[in-house]
């Protein structure tokens, strides 16, 4: 059963049917709903116009059928790896999503405790609630930080070398947001950071008490919602500030390849590409010296209408051979998918609303949930397909006809 505007999420379940505990991604899911306003749910959950691709992002996965392996020791398993130089436990990583504390005032710093506890790598946003230099000191585990290019060159120059200053192994540039997705469900809320109380919210705000406790608590503490690593200057009325206009000032619509050019001569580590899906753009960004290229759809979040990113991981795979890495995000909800993707030729996968639901579900715990939860299920299939080590995650995992290229 999908959600009505086919977000992956089931369609609200009743309170009987309800489990006491979560079980799966969706289980997140449905607790992060009914812990946040309506509006603040749908900041994380939503994507653009229509959501086409959100949808387009499982049904990519869903086509993929698996093929089973009996008869073999699959007593011991390992999906430890390494990536860009890093060991890690998993090939899992969490997407860089911005303005997470949102979900729970800890944000962004439970957000890369979890990983770091489990031995994964987490990813932050530039557009982090908390500063870059708060979150690398909450916790000792590897983290990459992801940049925009903005209009003010010296912003960027600037957040970069705060990063290398703060131990961040790899910086990742996303590419696909040379201005705002439309992302309607926030424009019908009128969502801002802070978000707006108004009478029509009145009700939502009263029915989830316990994230406006915090939320009220945490601004008179003077944190409060904000952007944590640059003044993102033009606020809307009140001082709240509102995405699209936010990124519309500051982000540069003109970013070229030359402009990965530069960053390549400013970063000195590892760099990933994020927001590719195609192979010529693969292919161009690995020319410009990128060590890893990200199929990424930004979660259907920007252009509606294009490609799941399932179906396009095996031509961009192709395009780099074993010049760089290869990730993909986009509607991984369950262990299953991260072995599709990597029998498909992916190094890893990433998930950005399911680290999102579980730190709505429950701050840093619900955060170690999610990610228990997909390792644990990373573990069973590669168990159940009869492929114990990542090495024997090759094309066989997957039915010939299904690899379409
Ligand atoms: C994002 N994403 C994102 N990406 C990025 O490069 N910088 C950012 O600041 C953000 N912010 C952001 C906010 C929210 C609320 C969401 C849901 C997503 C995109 C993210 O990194 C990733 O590409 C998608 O979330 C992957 O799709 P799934 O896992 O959410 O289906």
């Amino acid at each position: 059963m999908t959600g009505p505007r086919g977000t992956g999420l089931r369609a609200r379940l009743p309170r009987s049917a309800r489990p006491a505990q979560p079980h799966s991604v969706l289980d997140y899911g449905d607790r992060a709903r009914r812990r946040l306003p309506r509006a603040v749910f749908d900041f994380v959950d939503g994507g653009a116009e229509d959501e086409v691709t959100i949808a387009r992002n499982r049904t990519a996965m869903g086509r993929l059928e698996l093929v089973t392996r009996v008869l073999t020791d699959v007593s011991v398993r390992d999906q430890s790896t390494v990536l860009l130089g890093t060991p890690v436990a998993s090939p899992l990583v969490l997407a860089p999503v911005g303005l997470a504390a949102v979900a729970h005032p800890q944000g962004e710093r439970a957000a890369a405790r979890a990983a770091s506890g489990l031995g994964l790598i987490s990813t932050l946003s530039s557009s982090s609630c908390w500063s870059l230099e708060e979150v690398a000191a909450s916790c000792d585990g590897p983290k990459w930080f992801q940049v925009y290019v903005l209009m003010d060159r010296g912003v960027t120059r600037e957040l970069v070398q705060r990063a290398r200053t703060a131990g961040y192994r790899a910086l990742c540039l996303t590419v696909d947001v040379p201005i705002a997705g439309r992302r309607e469900r926030d424009l019908r809320n009128g969502f801002t950071i802070p978000p707006r109380p108004t009478v029509r919210h009145a009700g939502d705000v009263v029915r989830h008490l316990g994230w406006t406790r915090r939320f009220l608590a945490d601004e008179m503490r003077g944190h409060g919602l904000r952007m944590g690593n640059f003044d993102p200057g033009h606020g809307a009325a009140g001082g709240r500030l509102v995405m699209m206009d936010m990124v519309n000032s500051l982000f540069d619509p003109t970013v070229g390849i030359e402009d990965l050019a530069w960053l390549r001569e400013t970063w000195n580590g590892p760099l990933v590409v994020k927001g590719v899906l195609s192979a010529s753009d693969a292919r161009r960004c690995v020319e410009a010296g990128a060590d890893a290229v990200w199929v990424s759809n930004h979660g259907g979040r920007q252009q509606d209408g294009v490609v799941g990113s399932a179906d396009v991981l095996p031509e961009v795979v192709d395009a780099v051979g074993d010049r760089a890495e290869v990730y993909l995000d986009g509607g991984v909800r369950r262990g299953s998918d991260v072995v599709k993707a990597l029998a498909l030729g992916a190094n890893a996968c990433m998930v950005g609303r399911p680290w999102m639901y579980g730190l709505a579900a429950g701050g840093e715990a619900g955060v170690e949930g999610v990610l228990r939860q997909l390792l644990q299920e990373i573990d069973s299939t590669m168990a159940l397909l009869g492929r114990p080590r990542l090495g024997d995650l090759d094309q066989g995992v997957l039915r010939p006809a299904q690899i379409l290229r």
